[in-house]
């Protein structure tokens, strides 16, 4: 697994993979904890101004301006206000949060506290998925230790600001990543999600001004402080500011997480010499690049076409950045079969809430099995595209959506996997 910066300096990734880099020792002689004073010294609406400047957009995988998000919280609201941390990482594809959350806790805790700080949020919350317990005891070690050296608890380094973080487990549902579900289940109700809006930034935890953020998004916030947010932005691109970290798994000789400038130029270069390569040699034939919730897309979508690694890039090449979480696959993958395990998976995943998604998600399975097991008709793949387009914008939250859209487009830029399989006339 490599873990490694290429065309920057690690920033997200400065302590992955440092003995110790977990600790508040290591941490603080590496720099840790200057930015929350520094924070302190700032007014708030600068802060939110230099996140803005930034141009930071949400990690977690729709990608929304996290300054004009905190710009939204209601400074006038009685309420108590949140900062909730979505460190749920249940995207497929997607393995960079774990990697921040084992090896650098204290930079998490630094971002909620200068978020605390800017949005007046006193308490905060760290949602983890069921499965990541591991690293729940690791981040409570540091919860520990930075109350106890000053930095959660009353008068924060004699600012008079109060602030302490909470870790809680979500229990291995994918939709309590979205944000709405999670603080239904922060809440200890079932994870549905709600209506928006309210947005969560006015009406969130406990009916109360909340700020969900990603785990990559909040640890970005200490940089964001030191280097200023134009100084940020440019180490990307206008649009995309900053580094973004990659999880890259699949047919690539080096898979692992990596830290790229935005705008990294470029996709073809990335795969074939920076991740080593495609395994035994063989050739590319599929990209899902932002998690499995993205278009998929084919080898001519990517060589020689200088896709650049940002969000405007790859829209422009027909997918999306998402969570960044690039999924490789080789001449052998049928992608048939890769359709059909992502569709069982968002069936399993949908939480029944709304009947195109629920409904639908189980009539795509059930096609995709006829088509598997022999009995595929002529008409499925019409008839698969035209569930998905009851699905696609008819469902309650974006998980409809995100079934659909890598069935539609491996029908579009794979025919060949889903009419090889399509010949049979009974069923
Ligand atoms: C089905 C579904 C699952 C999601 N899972 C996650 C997740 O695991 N982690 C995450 O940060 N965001 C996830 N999101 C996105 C969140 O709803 C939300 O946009 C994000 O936490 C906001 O933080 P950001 O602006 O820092 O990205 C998911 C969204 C959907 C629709
Ligand atoms: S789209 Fe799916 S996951 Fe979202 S509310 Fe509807 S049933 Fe639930």
């Amino acid at each position: 697994m490599e873990i490694k910066a290429i065309g920057c300096e690690p920033l997200s990734l400065k302590r992955v993979g440092m003995n110790d880099g977990h600790t508040l020792k290591v941490y603080q002689d590496t720099g840790g904890y200057v930015q929350l004073k520094k924070a302190f010294g700032m007014a708030a609406a600068d802060i939110i101004e230099e996140v803005k400047k930034s141009s930071l957009r949400g990690r977690g995988g729709a990608g929304f301006p996290t300054g004009m998000k905190w710009s939204f919280v209601p400074k006038d609201s009685p309420k108590p206000k949140y900062v909730v941390c979505n460190a749920d990482e249940s995207e497929p594809g997607s393995f960079k949060d774990r990697y921040l959350l084992e090896y650098d806790p204290h930079a998490l805790i630094e971002g909620m506290v200068i978020a605390g700080w800017t949005l007046g949020a006193s308490t905060g919350y760290i949602y983890f998925r069921g499965e990541y317990n591991y690293l729940i005891k690791i981040m409570d070690v540091a919860l520990a230790e930075a109350r106890e050296a000053g930095i959660l608890g009353k008068n924060i380094f004699g600012s008079g600001f109060e602030m302490d973080i909470h870790t809680h487990t979500g229990a291995g549902a994918y939709i309590c990543g979205e944000e709405t579900s999670l603080l239904s289940s922060l809440e200890g109700y079932r994870g549905h999600p709600r209506m928006k809006p309210p947005f969560p930034a006015v009406e969130g935890l406990y009916a109360s001004p909340t700020i969900v953020n990603n785990v990559e998004t909040l640890t970005s916030i200490p940089q964001i402080v030191e280097m200023g947010g134009i100084a940020w932005r440019d180490l990307g691109t206008e649009k995309s500011g900053g580094t973004k970290l990659w999880s890259i798994s699949g047919h690539v000789k080096k898979p692992g997480v990596y830290e790229l400038p935005m705008g990294y130029a470029d996709m073809e270069k990335f795969i074939m010499e920076d991740c080593g390569g495609m395994l035994r040699n063989n050739k590319l034939k599929a990209v899902i690049p932002g998690g499995s919730s993205v278009y998929i897309m084919n080898s001519g979508q990517i060589l020689g076409k200088n896709v650049t690694l940002d969000y405007e890039g790859l829209v422009e090449a027909g997918s999306m950045l998402g969570t960044g979480g690039m999924m490789v696959m080789d001449e052998t993958v049928d992608i048939m079969e890769t359709t059909k395990n992502l569709t069982e998976f968002y069936k399993h995943e949908s939480c029944g809430w709304c009947t195109p998604c629920r409904e639908g998600t189980d009539w795509l399975v059930k096609i995709f099995n006829r088509i598997a097991t022999g009995g595929g008709r002529p008409e499925d793949a019409q008839l698969l595209l035209d569930i998905c387009d009851n699905i696609e914008g008819k469902s309650f939250c974006p998980l409809g959506d995100a079934a659909a859209w890598p069935i539609q487009s491996a029908i579009k830029q794979f025919p060949e996997d889903f009419m090889k399989r399509l010949t049979a006339t009974d069923s």
